[in-house]
Formats: C-alpha cells, structure tokens, sequence
C-alpha cells in the first residue's frame, strides 16, 4: 500500500523552476538555451563578500549562530535603511533568515491562525499563495487593474474580509511600484482594521525611474521582507531579512529557534562582506537598466505592445492574447524551437495569466541581446503555431 501523503502538500509546482528544469534537460542534449526565466542576476555575490568569507573560514569553525543572526549583519542592515530611505531602525528589531522564502514561513507563522484570509495582488508572486496553503492560511486574491499598476488599493481591498495583506512594490511579476501616497493610504487602511501587513521588499535597491519607499516609513507595525538575493546578487546562498515590531522579535526568534535554527552561518559572513561591494552592485544596477532599455525598445516591433509599468525589479510583463490564449504552451514552443527560456503567465494569476508571459533580464547584455535575436525569429517565424 502506497503511504499517505497530506492534503495540504497539494500545491501547484512552482511553473518557472519546472521551465528551468526543462531549459536543463534540452541543455544536456547538447542544445544552447538563452535564460529569461528565473529571476537570477547572472552575476555571482560581489568579490568582496566573497574574499570576506574566504579570510573568515580559515579560523572560523562555521557553528550556529544565535537565532536572530550575527549582530554585526543586523547592525549593516539597519545602517542599509538610513542609506537608503534616510530611516533609523533599531537593528534588534531586524532578523536574518534563510533567504525572503524562509522570512514568509516565520512572518505567516507569527502572524496568523488556521484558516485565517491574507490578501495577495493578482498577479503576484507564485509562492506566496503555495506557502500559505501548505500553512492551512486562505490566500485571497485581489484582482488588480492595469489602471492600478497592478497593485491593490483600498478600494479593490473594501471587498475583502481579511486577516492580513502582502504587499511587494516593486512586484514580481510586473516589476511596477505603489506610488508613496498609495502606499501610506494602503499602510492605514490596515492600521485602520487591524490587518497584518507584511510587504515584500526583495526587489528595492533595483529601480530606474522612481524610488520605492518602505512601508517602515509609515508604520513600525508591520512585517517587511526582504533579502540578499536580487540587489546583492546571491540567490544561491539563501540569505535574507524581516524587519518585525519590537514586541515580536521574541516570537519570530522562538520559531525560528525550532524550526531553523538558525540561518547558514557561511551566508551570513558573506552577506556582512556584501556591503562592501556597492561598485559591483551598482554595476549590475546599470546592466539591468541597459537590458531593460534594449527589450523595451525592440519588443513592440514584434507585436509585443502591451507591457506593464516596469519601475523596478528585472521584469517585463507581457499580454500575448494576439498570439496565444495558452501562454503555458506558448512558453514551451518559445524554449524547444526559439531557444528561450521565458515563464508563462498563469504562474502569477490563475485567473488571467494565460493570455500573459514573464521575461526576466538579469543576465548579461550579451546574453539579453541573443535572447532579442532569438525572440524575433520565433515571432517573425510564427513558430508559436508550430
Ligand atoms: C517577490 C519575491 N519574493 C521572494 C522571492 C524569493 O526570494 P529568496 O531567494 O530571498 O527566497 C522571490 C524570488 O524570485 C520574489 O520574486
């Protein structure tokens, strides 16, 4: 007899790993694919991080760290908040985790109950919803508007009875940002009705025409997330942040105590390196904004005209509704006869996403610019009939 398994294991695949593992396969075939899949800098953590772990492990043995995190780290971070948004965060207040992934465990944890309603802007972030089911949590989604940037209002949320919202400005996968008074009017409404906010703000540091404020400017009861992996470049290393109330660092630090331990101790001494880095990092900064220009300047000669306002992050998000109501299979002729591995829609909005694609461009220029030449044979070549 087979063993049981959980009704809250029944998740949907997270569809941008599934087209990398495809993207893989055709790879080992001997085939080039170029990747505007995931969202991953092509770039490694900056040397300077690296040469600081280098020099540290020679005479450190790598144990646990205390729960919250090595002090020092907290402290570079809460320093990062007065750099960037002129802001003082008292740096207890600021714990590490395992990559902005394992901060949704602990922030959903602490936050909520069985059961409980928490708000998402469709299109969103894929994983938040899985999480939470794996969680027993009710994700609700909250259709958004082109109008709108793709965010949520106040307005759009008056329809909701819920327990807590996550909001990400710059969202994944449109890349658009909540303007600054939106943002605060976002901030009271749940203020207002005692809804846990918890915004995500993994993509700040990468941004072209606007700056994005943190949701701390307005309030010190929230959670944010955030993370070394887009701005500093170190996916791989699974290294992040929450920022929580003074009142519940205690409660964050006794689950992560159980269910983490701790963040990799490695990551953590890299990620204090990190900040040392600011000229490869902002070299990245001028990368993604070049790649950007590229693909926004070519993209409507090949039909693609309707793109959402990216002001930050590394994506573009596209209607394709004149060439595909099944952007999953659009997406798959794009990778095994185009070459280009891109994400289809319905990975962000079950509702809407078949008529839209994702393309990443945190890789190299030359990488982008193949991927461009690529692109253009595949539409000029009508091969999405194939
Ligand atoms: C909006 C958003 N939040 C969180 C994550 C997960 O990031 P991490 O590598 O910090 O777990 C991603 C990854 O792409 C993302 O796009």
């Amino acid at each position: 007899m087979k063993m049981k398994s959980s009704k809250r294991s029944i998740i949907n695949p997270f569809i941008v790993m599934d087209i990398m593992e495809r993207a893989n396969s055709i790879e080992q075939k001997g085939q080039t694919v170029v990747h505007m899949e995931v969202g991953q800098p092509g770039t490694s953590a900056p040397e300077a991080a690296k040469n600081f772990l280098k020099k540290s492990m020679e005479d450190n043995p790598m144990g646990y760290t205390v729960a919250l995190g090595l002090p020092d780290l907290r402290k570079k971070i809460a320093e990062l908040y007065g750099d960037w948004y002129g802001l003082d965060v008292d740096w207890n207040r600021i714990i590490i985790t395992g990559g902005s992934s394992a901060g949704f465990i602990l922030a959903f944890t602490a936050l909520f109950d069985k059961l409980d309603k928490v708000g998402l802007a469709n299109p969103g972030y894929p994983s938040y919803r899985q999480i939470m089911k794996t969680l027993n949590l009710d994700p609700i989604l909250i259709n958004t508007t082109e109008k709108n940037k793709y965010q949520p209002t106040p307005n759009d949320l008056s329809r909701y009875n819920i327990n807590g919202l996550l909001i990400a400005s710059p969202g994944n996968p449109t890349g658009s940002m909540i303007d600054r008074e939106p943002l605060e009017a976002l901030v009271n409404y749940c203020a207002d009705r005692k809804i846990s906010l918890i915004s995500d703000e993994i993509y700040h540091g990468i941004q072209y025409d606007m700056q994005p404020s943190t949701v701390l400017e307005f309030s010190d009861n929230c959670y944010i997330i955030n993370s070394f992996s887009k701005y500093f470049s170190m996916t791989g290393w699974r290294i992040g942040w929450i920022v929580v109330p003074k009142e519940h660092v205690r409660i964050v630090e006794r689950i992560q105590q159980n269910m983490f331990i701790c963040a990799s101790h490695a990551s953590q001494i890299l990620a204090i390196g990190a900040f040392e880095g600011k000229v490869e990092l902002e070299k990245n900064l001028m990368t993604y904004r070049d790649n950007r220009e590229k693909l926004l300047n070519v993209l409507p000669e090949f039909g693609f005209n309707n793109i959402a306002p990216p002001d930050g992050a590394f994506y573009l998000y596209i209607d394709i509704s004149e060439f595909s109501s099944d952007s999953y299979d659009f997406v798959k002729k794009m990778l095994d006869v185009g070459g280009v591995a891109i994400t289809p829609g319905i990975d962000f909005d079950p509702i809407n996403g078949k008529s839209k694609i994702r393309l990443s461009y945190a890789r190299s220029t030359p990488e982008i610019l193949n991927g461009i030449e690529r692109i253009k044979i595949f539409m000029r070549e009508k091969k999405y009939l194939q």
